[in-house]
């Protein structure tokens, strides 16, 4: 039996209108401290590729490096969900998607991340039936960028809000246990996030997310953008430590102070 947060407790919040705070780690010492400062679920992320390896796109993180990662965030965690996302093309087919996803729940996930709309419908209903709870990402999906052409807002037409909309009412009855929107208008968000009874977690997608996420490097201000998107925030402009932004952040996702009006679209 896992002592870590479910995915019945993150169910729970959505149920009695609470938010909870997510951030990606890749180590074990942050891990930790996140765990200790409240964060109900860490992904190890395959941004990774960008925050850690210096690549600019998430394209080039391997199987290994994930497992890696998340053999380290697992020794540090303290009680939090872990989530470990499916690298590029590590679910492109099903038989992939069993023994990618098979590896990572092995070496300690409590549920992986798959990118896409219509076209993981059926893998997430696959592993979903064998007992792996699976988060879909929509909106802005980094291992697509060669596809959209750009780290842009999505949803803002009315063809494409609608189809992100489908989607994620399609992912809920394939079995997706949370959906995550990327980069899409709050408004959008709001109306997923009413919809479903599955519960969402956001980034640069507003505050009526049931859950808000960020990369800890941004969160910490280590991470050097050319163009720094809205939904960053640095926390330690305003922390004496690690420890205390992670706790401020938490915070703020809770009582809705993250993100404002103006880290949203
Ligand atoms: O890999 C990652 O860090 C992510 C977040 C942007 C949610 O998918």
């Amino acid at each position: 039996m896992t002592k870590n947060i479910t995915i019945e407790d993150l169910r729970n919040h959505k149920k009695k209108k609470t938010k909870f705070a997510c951030l990606t780690a890749y180590d074990a010492s942050l891990s930790r401290l996140m765990s200790e400062a409240g964060v109900e679920l860490i992904l190890v992320g395959d941004s990774l590729g960008m925050v850690v390896q210096g690549h600019d796109s998430t394209i080039p993180v391997s199987m290994e490096d994930l497992l890696y990662h998340l053999r380290c965030v697992k020794r540090g965690n303290v009680k939090s969900h872990i989530m470990a996302d499916m690298p590029f093309m590590s679910y492109a087919t099903e038989n992939l998607a069993y023994d990618n996803a098979m590896r990572l729940m092995q070496a300690g996930a409590n549920s992986v991340k798959v990118e896409g709309g219509e076209w993981i419908l059926k893998t997430t209903e696959l592993l979903s039936q064998r007992g792996i709870p699976v988060c879909a990402h929509l909106g802005l999906t980094p291992q697509s960028i060669n596809r959209l052409g750009g780290y842009r807002v999505q949803g803002r037409d009315l063809d494409d809000k609608n189809r992100i909309l489908s989607e994620a009412k399609q992912l809920e009855d394939a079995g997706a246990e949370l959906i995550l929107l990327e980069c899409v208008p709050a408004i959008l968000a709001e109306e997923i996030s009413s919809s479903l009874k599955v519960p969402t977690i956001g980034i640069g997608a507003g505050s009526a997310t049931d859950g808000q996420i960020m990369v800890c490097y941004d969160l910490i201000g280590a991470y050097s953008w050319e163009n720094q998107p809205k939904f960053v925030k640095n926390f330690m402009n305003e922390a004496n430590s690690i420890s205390e932004a992670f706790e401020t952040y938490v915070s703020e996702v809770k009582n809705l102070n993250f993100p404002s009006a103006e880290n949203s679209f």
